[in-house]
């Protein structure tokens, strides 16, 4: 598969067009941000760590009946996946209390939800990614009532096997964050699913595996990635 034009260059990813229309290239960079752009970094090494275990995720979920743009690992830092028509509708699932749920309603940081609260935000970098419900989504034109009540579907089976998945190698899985795009009339999981993209508590310490070392100045970022990627490739 021959890398063409690229596409697009996101903050933690390029996208490169083929010989064959029908599939792109993922690339991922050891760039960060957080907190829109506003704090710049590098992560050593965090796009071979973040394909492995899309990669692996992403099969996973195909394996138990989820459809994603997954083709194929095709290098270290470099994903084959179908083409889609990103929905510009960020889904986050949460678990457990954190981040923009702690602050935006004052919940303690850590309580257990006892039904998982899934969100729709704008994904408009712009207007810094408003949340936003149903409603809002369809005036703006971004998805239908009916896409919407499939991407919520869809993300609360995704989050039931990720929290098992995390669970059997000692994570909490507390939230985390999904796109799904169109692809010939059907809906498929996009992007990545990544310490990135997801808060990752030590199961016993409760110790943050995750993107928030990065964004909170905690240290120990590389290993925390590394970490993450030695428990989900563990247990093949
Ligand atoms: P939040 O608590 O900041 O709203 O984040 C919820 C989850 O979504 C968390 O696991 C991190 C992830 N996330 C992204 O992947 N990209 C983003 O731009 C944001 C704001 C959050």
């Amino acid at each position: 598969m021959k890398k063409s034009t690229q596409l697009y260059e996101g903050k933690a990813k390029k996208v490169f067009l083929t010989d064959d229309s029908d599939l792109v290239i993922q690339e991922f960079k050891d760039d960060a941000t957080a907190f829109n752009n506003k704090k710049k970094g590098t992560i050593s090494e965090k796009g071979v760590v973040n394909n492995a275990i899309s990669c692996k995720l992403f099969t996973m979920l195909e394996e138990h009946g989820i459809r994603t743009h997954l083709v194929e690992k095709l290098s270290d830092r470099e994903m084959l996946c179908r083409h889609l028509d990103i929905i510009k509708v960020e889904v986050v699932a949460r678990n457990i209390a954190a981040g923009s749920l702690v602050k935006r309603y004052g919940f303690a940081e850590g309580t257990v939800l006892e039904h998982p609260i899934i969100e729709f935000y704008l994904k408009d970098d712009e207007l810094d990614d408003p949340l936003m419900n149903e409603s809002h989504a369809v005036a703006l034109g971004v998805a239908t009532f009916e896409e919407l009540s499939v991407l919520k579907e869809r993300a609360e089976a995704i989050n039931a096997l990720l929290k098992q998945f995390f669970a059997e190698r000692k994570l909490k899985l507390v939230d985390f964050k999904l796109e799904f795009g169109r692809h010939k009339g059907e809906i498929l999981l996009g992007d990545e699913i990544s310490p990135d993209t997801c808060r990752f508590w030590d199961l016993e310490t409760n110790e943050k595996m995750d993107k928030d070392r990065f964004r909170f100045d905690l240290g120990g970022v590389e290993h925390a990635y590394g970490e993450v990627q030695r428990r989900v490739l563990e247990l093949d």
